[in-house]
C-alpha cells in the first residue's frame, strides 16, 4: 500500500503567491513517487488557486475542516458538499486545534458521517492531550475513535484514515516528539479498536502518527511505528524538508 504523507499547512503562509510556489515546490517532488500519495492541506482560500496546479494523483489538495450541513445559515464554514464540487478527496477533522476551539467529540462524529456521506476521505485526528502512568490515555483515545466513527458503516471504510497526533507532541511548544515505541503502542491500540468496531474490515484503515514529524524521524516512525503515513505540521511548509520526508516515505517498500 502507498504510503499517505499528509501536509497540514495550519494558517500560513500569509499570501497565495507564497502558497503557490510552496505547492509546486513540493509537486515537483511528490509527482516522482510511485509509493507515496501525498496530500497538501492549505487554507481554504487558497484551495482553488492550488488546485489548479495540480497535474495527477500523486500530490493532491485537500482541507483542514469541514462543517456537518451541506448549506445554511453558517457564517465561515465551508461544507462537504462544497468541497466535493473542487473534486477535493481529503479532508482532515477533529484536529487537537479544532478541539481546542470547542469541537466536541459529538461534533468531530457530525462532521465525519456528513463527511463521508458527501463523498470526501476523513483523516480523522485523535491523541490524547498528557500521559499518565495507569494508561487512560488509552481508554481516552479509543473512546475518541469510537464517537467519531457512530454511524460509520463497513461500506464506509474506505473513506476513513485516522491520524494519531499525541497533542503534547504537537507544534512548536511540543514537550518532545513521541518515541517510536510511544506512535507504535497507540497504532497498535486503534487497531484493536477498530477490529472491535468492524472485525477484519477495520484493518483496512489507515493509520498515520503526526506531531513532531521532519526529514530526521520520519523513516523512523515508518518503520518501527509500523504507521501507513504521516501528518505533518511545520516541516510541510518547507518543500525542502517535506521533498525529504516524501523521499523517505518512497524508499519503503
Ligand atoms: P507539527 O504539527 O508537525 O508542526 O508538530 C502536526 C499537526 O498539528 O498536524
Amino acid at each position: 500500500m502507498k504510503k499517505i504523507i499528509i501536509g497540514n499547512w495550519k494558517m500560513y503562509p500569509t499570501s497565495v503567491k507564497d502558497a503557490q510556489e510552496k505547492f509546486k515546490g513540493i509537486k515537483k517532488v511528490a509527482s516522482t513517487l510511485r509509493n507515496v500519495q501525498t496530500v497538501v492541506c492549505p487554507p481554504f482560500v487558497y484551495t482553488s488557486d492550488l488546485k489548479r496546479l495540480v497535474t495527477g494523483h500523486r500530490c493532491v489538495v485537500g482541507a483542514q475542516n469541514a462543517w456537518f450541513e451541506n448549506e445554511g445559515a453558517f457564517t465561515g464554514e465551508v461544507s462537504p458538499a462544497m468541497l466535493a464540487s473542487l473534486k477535493l478527496t481529503y479532508v482532515i477533522l477533529g484536529h487537537s486545534e479544532r478541539r481546542a476551539l470547542g469541537e466536541t467529540d459529538e461534533l468531530v462524529n457530525k462532521k465525519v458521517v456528513a463527511a463521508v456521506k458527501a463523498g470526501l476521505t476523513v483523516v480523522l485526528c485523535v491523541g490524547e492531550t498528557e500521559r499518565d502512568p495507569d494508561g487512560e490515555y488509552l481508554k481516552h483515545i479509543a473512546m475518541q475513535v469510537k464517537i467519531a466513527l457512530k454511524g460509520v458503516t463497513k461500506k464506509d471504510l474506505a473513506h476513513i484514515v485516522i491520524a494519531y497526533e499525541p497533542i503534547w507532541a504537537i507544534g512548536k511548544h511540543a514537550l518532545r516528539a513521541a518515541s517510536t515505541d510511544d506512535a507504535l503502542e497507540v497504532a497498535i491500540l486503534i487497531k484493536k479498536t477498530l477490529m472491535e468496531l468492524y472485525s477484519k474490515e477495520g484493518g483496512i484503515i489507515p493509520i498515520l502518527y503526526g506531531g513532531s514529524v521532519d526529514a530526521k524521524n520520519a523513516w523512523e516512525f515508518l518503520t518501527k511505528s509500523h504507521v501507513d503515513g504521516l501528518l505533518v505540521g511545520r516541516a510541510s511548509l518547507d518543500p525542502k524538508i517535506f521533498g525529504e520526508i516524501l523521499k523517505n516515505a518512497d524508499s519503503i517498500k
